[in-house]
C-alpha cells in the first residue's frame, strides 16, 4: 500500500490539514477515465473533485483525487432561448459573470456560489430563489469504466431540493463532463427572497439583482479564501405540518416554507441560532457568528474539531426542537464517502 503523500488542504474551501495518495488533474474525458481505470488497475480507492466547497475530509483519503478540470463554454441561439454548453471543470461564479457580460440573464440569483460547473447538477445549487433545475437543460455523464458518454434532459435528472440522480443511481463510477443551461431571452426576474423583495420588478436589471445577491452573500457567509468553511453545513429539515405547528406554538417567529406536499421546511440556521449556539467553538471549529447555519474552521481546526462540533450543534436541536438536522457536506473517510449522519450518531 502506498503512503498518503500529497497535501490536500488547499483543494478543499474547510482547509483542513489532510493528505491523499495522489492527485490527478484531468482536462479532457480521456483523462479522466484514464486516471480512473489506472486507480481501479492499482486496487486504489479514487473519487472526484471539483472545487472542494462541499466537502469534509474525515482524514487522510488513502487514494487518488481526481480533479474535473473539462473547460470550454459554447452557446447556441434559439428562437426564445440561448443555450449554454458548459465544460464541468468551469468555475459556476465565473459563468455567471460571463452570462451577465453577454446579456445572458437567468443565473444573477446564482451568484457567488463557490465550486465548478460541473458539480452544480449534484445538489441541485440553489439560492434567493432560483435552483440550478430551473435554468438546466440537460447534463452529459461519462461512464468511467467504459468511456461512454450519456445526455441526461433535466427532467429525467430527479431534481430535488440538494437532490438529484447524481447522489443515487450515479454516484459512484460516473463522472459530468458537462452541463447544458437554457436561458430564456426574456427575462422574468425571480424578487421573491430576501432583499432581492425591495426592488421593483418593472425597473430592476440583472446586473441589480447580482448586486443585491453578492452584497447579501458578503453580509453573511464567510468567504472560503479567509476562513474556511464549506457553506450551509447542514440541510434545511423537511417536517411534517404537525411538527411545525408544534415549533410555532412556542416559537411563532420561527421561519418556515409550505411544501407542495403539506410538509413545511424549517431554517436549520434559526433552529442552531435559537439554540443560541452562534460563536460556539470546539477546538479550532466554531459555529459562524453571522450564519449558525455555517462551521468554520476558525483556527487550525482538525476533522475532529468540525465532526465533534457537528455531532454537539446536532444533538442540541434534537434536544430542544425534536428534529435531527443531517449534513448537506459530503463527508469523505480514508477509502471513500460515508454516511455523515452515522459518522455523527
Ligand atoms: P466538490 O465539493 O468538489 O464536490 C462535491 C461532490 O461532487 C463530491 O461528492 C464530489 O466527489 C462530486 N463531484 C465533483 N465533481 C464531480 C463531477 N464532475 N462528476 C461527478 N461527481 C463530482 N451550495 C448551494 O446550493 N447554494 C449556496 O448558496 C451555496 N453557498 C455556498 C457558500 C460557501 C461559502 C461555500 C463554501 C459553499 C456553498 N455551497 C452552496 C456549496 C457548494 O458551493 C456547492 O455544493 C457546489 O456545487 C460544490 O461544487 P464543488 O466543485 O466545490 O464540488
Ligand atoms: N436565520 C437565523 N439565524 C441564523 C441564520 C439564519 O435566524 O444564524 C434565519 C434567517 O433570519 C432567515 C432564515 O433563517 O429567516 C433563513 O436564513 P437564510 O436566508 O440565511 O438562508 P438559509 O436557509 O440559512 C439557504 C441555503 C443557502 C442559500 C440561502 C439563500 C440551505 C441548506 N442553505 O440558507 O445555501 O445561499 O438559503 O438562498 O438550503 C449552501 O447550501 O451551502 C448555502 C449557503
Amino acid at each position: 500500500m502506498s503512503s498518503s503523500s500529497v497535501s490536500i488542504q488547499a483543494l478543499h474551501t474547510f482547509g483542513l490539514p489532510v493528505f491523499a495518495e495522489r492527485v490527478i488533474s484531468a482536462e479532457t474525458q480521456e483523462q479522466l477515465c484514464d486516471a480512473w481505470q489506472q486507480a481501479a488497475q492499482e486496487q486504489r480507492p479514487a473519487i472526484l473533485l471539483g472545487e472542494g466547497s462541499n466537502m469534509l475530509f474525515l482524514e487522510d483519503f488513502s487514494g487518488w483525487i481526481i480533479l474535473n478540470r473539462i473547460k470550454g463554454i459554447n452557446v447556441r441561439e434559439s428562437e426564445d432561448f440561448w443555450h449554454l454548453h458548459v465544460g464541468a471543470g468551469e468555475n459556476w461564479h465565473e459563468l455567471v459573470c460571463y452570462s451577465l457580460e453577454q446579456n445572458f440573464s437567468g443565473l444573477e440569483n446564482l451568484a457567488l456560489i463557490p465550486g465548478c460547473v460541473g458539480s452544480s447538477p449534484i445538489q441541485n445549487i440553489g439560492a434567493y430563489g432560483v435552483e440550478l433545475k430551473d435554468v438546466c437543460e440537460y447534463v452529459d455523464v461519462l461512464n468511467l469504466s467504459c468511456g461512454d458518454t450519456s445526455r441526461i434532459a433535466a427532467e429525467d435528472c430527479q431534481f430535488g431540493y440538494r437532490e438529484s440522480i447524481f447522489k443515487h443511481q450515479f454516484r459512484e463510477g460516473y463522472a459530468i463532463v458537462a452541463v447544458g443551461l437554457i436561458l430564456p431571452k426574456v427575462w422574468k426576474p425571480v424578487l421573491s427572497y430576501g432583499d432581492l423583495r425591495q426592488l421593483d420588478a418593472q425597473t430592476v436589471t440583472p446586473k441589480a439583482v447580482f448586486d443585491s445577491v453578492c452584497e447579501m452573500r458578503s453580509s453573511k457567509l464567510p468567504d472560503p479564501k479567509v476562513t474556511g468553511n464549506a457553506g450551509s453545513f447542514f440541510k434545511n429539515p423537511i417536517v411534517s405540518a404537525e411538527t411545525a405547528a408544534r415549533i410555532l406554538a412556542s416559537d411563532p417567529n420561527a421561519p418556515h416554507y409550505p411544501q407542495p406536499d403539506g410538509q413545511e421546511k424549517l431554517a436549520a440556521g434559526w433552529l442552531i441560532d435559537t439554540c443560541r449556539l452562534k460563536g460556539h467553538r470546539i477546538g479550532g471549529a466554531a459555529v459562524h457568528q453571522q450564519q449558525a447555519l455555517v462551521l468554520i474552521n476558525l483556527d487550525n481546526a482538525t476533522p475532529q474539531d468540525v465532526t465533534a462540533l457537528a455531532g454537539y450543534v446536532r444533538n442540541q436541536v434534537a434536544a430542544r426542537f425534536n428534529v435531527w438536522l443531517e449534513p448537506e457536506v459530503r463527508f469523505i473517510g480514508r477509502t471513500g464517502e460515508r454516511n455523515a449522519v452515522e459518522v455523527l450518531s
